[in-house]
């Protein structure tokens, strides 16, 4: 049985202060969950977070897939590492719209998490367009294949996928259960086909795109979803614990 996860991803939201007060309104109440459940918090609050969080995972949103260098602004694996954070996200839409995040970065980036022995949740999805031509399916594919190439077997089974169609990222229109399951086997499938059915079978994927504690039950009821990468309802202590229930 694949446990399920759930991640609220804060995106550029929230200072210090206001981290310290969720966590303290959220994590104790977070001991006995029977599913992992974090948050993904801006990289200048990871440490403050970590000192807060004792049931919660605390994931970064990104990283540089080079170890260090000349790279004004960027954040290395090993920098997170040493903060003992455990997640990262990587391939959000909004960092390959509007920060030229592509599949072959998110290659490099799952790699260097991987081999510090940390869990890459590599987002993915199309846009609108990409879904009204029918093209999901080759899109998620192919940014499925690129995103593993290279990965061999048993880091494959540790690696969290999210599909997250673009078209129902923070607009309030969440893709029907039917949708998100359909996509979701067509990953659990392509996982199949690269690896084979054990790591198929253990790779968690979950679906992102307005959820909410009204839809997540039908969502997370489909046999191909395995918990949610949640914005804008993992922003208020009281929509997050509504989540988690
Ligand atoms: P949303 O964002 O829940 O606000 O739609 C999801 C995401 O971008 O991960």
């Amino acid at each position: 049985m694949r446990k399920p996860i759930i991640i609220g991803n804060w995106k550029m939201h929230k200072t210090t202060d206001e981290t310290i007060d969720f966590l303290k309104q959220v994590d104790n109440v977070c001991h006995d969950l029977k599913l992992e459940a974090g948050i993904a918090v801006p990289f200048v609050n990871l440490a403050v977070a970590k000192q807060h969080a004792h049931h919660l995972i605390i994931a970064a949103q990104n990283c540089h897939y080079e170890d260090f260098g000349a790279f004004t602004g960027e954040i290395s694996v090993e920098m997170l590492q040493t903060l003992k954070i455990t997640h990262v996200i990587i391939g959000h839409s909004e960092r390959r719209e509007m920060f030229n995040e592509t599949n072959e970065t998110v290659n490099l980036k799952a790699k260097k998490i991987l081999a510090k022995g940390m869990v890459p949740i590599i987002c993915c999805g199309e846009t609108l367009q990409q879904y009204e031509n029918n093209e999901t399916q080759q899109i998620v594919e192919t940014q499925i294949e690129k995103a593993l190439q290279g990965i061999d077997f048993e880091d494959a089974k540790t690696i969290v996928i999210a599909y997250e169609p673009i078209w129902a990222i923070g607009t309030g229109k969440t893709a029907t259960a039917e949708i998100a399951q359909n996509v979701c086997a067509i990953i659990r499938a392509k996982i199949a086909n690269l690896y084979d059915e054990v790591v198929a079978n253990m790779i968690r994927i979950q679906y992102g795109g307005s959820v909410k504690p009204e839809n997540i039950q039908e969502l997370l009821a489909q046999p191909d979803i395995d918990g949610a990468l949640v914005g804008g309802a993992s922003l208020e202590p009281k929509t997050f614990l509504g989540l988690l229930k």
